[in-house]
């Protein structure tokens, strides 16, 4: 039996040309009602997207300004002033700047450096608040801040904390490896908390605590100087003391602000507002 072909015949009738034309306007009116729906589902996708973003910074803003809070308190407890934070932040920057780093990073070390001794906040009063000298197990105890601060901020990606959390982590250790927590040496310390140690050291020293009297801004240099290549990284050292006059001034402006901050206890504005 041969296959049987299909012959011109057996092709569907071509519907009359006004059909077609009908059918046509049909598809059209069709595919321009799904792109209007398209464009406006577009239209709401960008505003959902607008305000989620708009919610996430705002969270991650609320939860800065927690940490930037929970730091000024940490170190409060520990009888610093509330411009102790702003101080470290200040000082890191422009040593930041004077090591060449980009004017991003540097922005983001002064916001982060300020978080420093956020751990201190898991440290009891009693070993804070001692006037005489810590025992052997209050030293071990006020040791572990820069692993708690390190842990209460290294959870966020966000890289500002990401940065602050390294910096707590690594404030204290010392380019000699004799510091602590972990006795890191050179440069398996990150160049964050190389610059923050330094920091630190010059404003902890040049304020008057409750159990000593702040030394003379000259000298705290010299003290730096002596401690280049041991307990600081040299190149961070050198950065510092190209900038001394800079250091001076922001220290010397600072002091003033903290001299209006005491000076308008009580005051119900923000004390920057009269500095
Ligand atoms: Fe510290
Ligand atoms: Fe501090």
């Amino acid at each position: 039996m041969t296959p049987q072909t299909k012959t011109p015949l057996d092709l569907p009738p071509v519907p009359p040309f006004e059909r077609l034309t009908k059918l046509l306007e049909e598809a059209e009116h069709e595919a321009s009602t799904a792109r209007a729906q398209l464009e406006q589902a577009h239209g709401q996708m960008a505003v959902i997207q607008r305000e989620r973003d708009r919610a996430v910074s705002t969270i991650r803003k609320l939860n800065r300004e927690a940490f930037f809070d929970l730091a000024r308190r940490a170190e409060q407890r520990d009888g610093e002033s509330p411009l102790h934070t702003a101080r470290i932040g200040a000082y890191s920057g422009l040593i930041a700047t004077g090591l060449g780093c980009t004017p991003a990073w540097c922005e983001l070390l002064e916001s982060a450096a300020q978080m420093h001794d956020i751990g201190k906040i898991g440290i009891h009063d009693s070993i804070l608040s001692k006037t005489g000298p810590l025992t052997t197990e209050e030293w071990r105890l006020m040791r572990e801040h820069p692993r708690i601060g390190a842990a209460i901020i290294g959870q966020s990606d966000e890289p500002l904390l990401q940065l602050a959390s390294e910096i707590a982590m690594t404030h204290h250790e010392h380019y000699n490896g004799a510091g602590y927590p972990l006795g890191l040496c050179g440069r398996d310390i990150p160049l964050a908390g190389r610059i923050v140690a330094v920091a630190d050291f010059f404003d902890a020293l040049t304020h008057d605590r409750s159990y000593r009297k702040a030394l003379p801004v000259d000298t705290v240099f010299s003290m730096i100087r002596e401690r280049r290549g041991e307990q600081f990284d040299s190149q961070v050292v050198d950065a510092f003391l190209s900038i001394a006059e800079q250091i001076k001034q922001t220290r010397q402006r600072m002091v003033e602000q903290e001299r209006v901050y005491h000076a308008t206890e009580g005051w119900d504005g923000d004390w920057w507002m009269l500095a």
